[in-house]
């Protein structure tokens, strides 16, 4: 039976990406009912509401999406696409697997780490406010049950795939209680983990250590901005966010999408990178129990990255989204 798959191309550059990651996934033979829907630009001009119901209630009952990225127009009265999507389906753990690509050439070999970033809370709460006229306030919330299940997420995963340590990123020396609260629950759940290492580093420290040599961690649990911050410093690390993959994990669904933004200033150009999404396209198919599908959209990537041939510009090539993406349909292709 076909997997039904609910599918969210975005804005910007989400369009093409979406397109491409569509592609690569048709062309592994797996049977995908995708259902498209709306959300972003084209869903405000439509249906006046960036994420309109229909689409939360076709991802719900799909239970896993592919999803574009979708533009937050700044200082608008809309919350965040994103930040409503991910709080409205409880995805509250955000899986950044940050892996080297071969032929992809950076200053550090190997690179293999992995982000778990809380999703749901944090400054991200959305609690902001006027205190009076030139003051305002943002409010950082964090609860227990939602420290301790983001640390629990980030040891089942190290466990899992056999990882060796895990590190916890916090500030709790300026923010005691918020993160002192995280550190508690790391340290709680990291005590019924006693074959996973485990430590702790200030999140500015971790920054500066990243840059000196990324391999000192391996997978790093961190709370919702420091998360996303570090995400992309790590996706510099292995060549920029048109490589990064990810998952936005919740009990009931699960949205894949790429670490990167809508990239307004190349959208609609056929140029943007459709690897971080076509990776995130992998990550969701091993999740819907297709790893054979899976691993050959993995091997596919990294001969078209070894070969070298086809470079998009973020690369430093001249290559076309669509000429990438038809090169890994073609190798996936030869190797099926
Ligand atoms: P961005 O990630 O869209 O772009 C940052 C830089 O990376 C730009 O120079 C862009 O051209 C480049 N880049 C990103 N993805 C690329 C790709 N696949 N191929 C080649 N180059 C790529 O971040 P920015 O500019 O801060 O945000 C743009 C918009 O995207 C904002 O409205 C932001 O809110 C939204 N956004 C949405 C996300 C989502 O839907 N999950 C995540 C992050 C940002
Ligand atoms: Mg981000």
């Amino acid at each position: 039976m076909a997997h039904r798959i609910a599918v969210l191309p975005g804005d910007g550059i989400g369009p093409e990406v979406t397109a491409a990651a569509v592609k690569v996934v048709e062309a592994t033979g797996v049977a995908v009912a995708w259902e498209w829907c709306t959300a972003g630009k084209e869903a405000m001009e439509r249906l006046g509401d960036p994420l309109p119901q229909e689409t939360l209630e076709k991802i719900r009952s799909a239970r896993v999406a592919l999803k574009g990225p979708v533009t937050t127009p700044v200082g608008t009265g809309h919350q965040s696409v994103n930040v409503r999507l991910r709080k409205g389906l409880k995805l509250y753990a955000s899986l950044r697997p940050v892996r080297s690509l071969p032929g992809i050439r950076t200053r550090y070999d190997e690179v293999d780490l992995v982000i778990v970033r809380e999703n749901t809370e944090g400054l991200y709460a959305g609690i902001e406010h006027e205190v009076v006229p030139g003051v305002v306030e943002t409010i950082k919330v964090f609860t227990e049950e939602a420290c301790l299940r983001i640390a629990r997420f980030a040891f089942d995963y190290a466990i899992k795939r056999h990882r060796r340590k895990v590190t916890a990123a916090h500030k709790a020396t300026v923010m005691r209680m918020t993160d002192g609260l995280f550190l508690d629950c790391c340290r709680r759940i990291a005590a019924q983990h006693p074959q996973i290492s485990y430590e702790e580093v200030l999140v500015d420290n971790l920054a500066m250590q990243l840059t000196l040599n990324p391999n000192q961690f391996d997978v790093i649990v961190l709370e919702n901005l420091y998360g996303d911050i570090v995400s992309d410093l790590a996706s510099g690390l292995v060549g920029g966010l048109g490589l990064v993959p990810g998952a936005n994990i919740g009990d009931e669904c699960v949205v894949f999408e790429a670490v990167h933004g809508s990239a307004p200033d190349i959208a609609g150009r056929n140029i943007a990178n459709p690897i971080a999404l076509i990776l995130s396209a992998a990550l969701m198919l091993e999740h819907v129990g297709e790893g054979r599908a899976a691993q050959a959209i993995e091997r596919a990537v990294r001969y078209v990255t070894a070969e070298g041939r086809l470079r998009t510009a973020d690369l430093g090539g001249t290559a076309r989204t669509t000429e990438m993406t038809e090169g890994i349909v073609r190798a996936l292709e030869r190797n099926a």
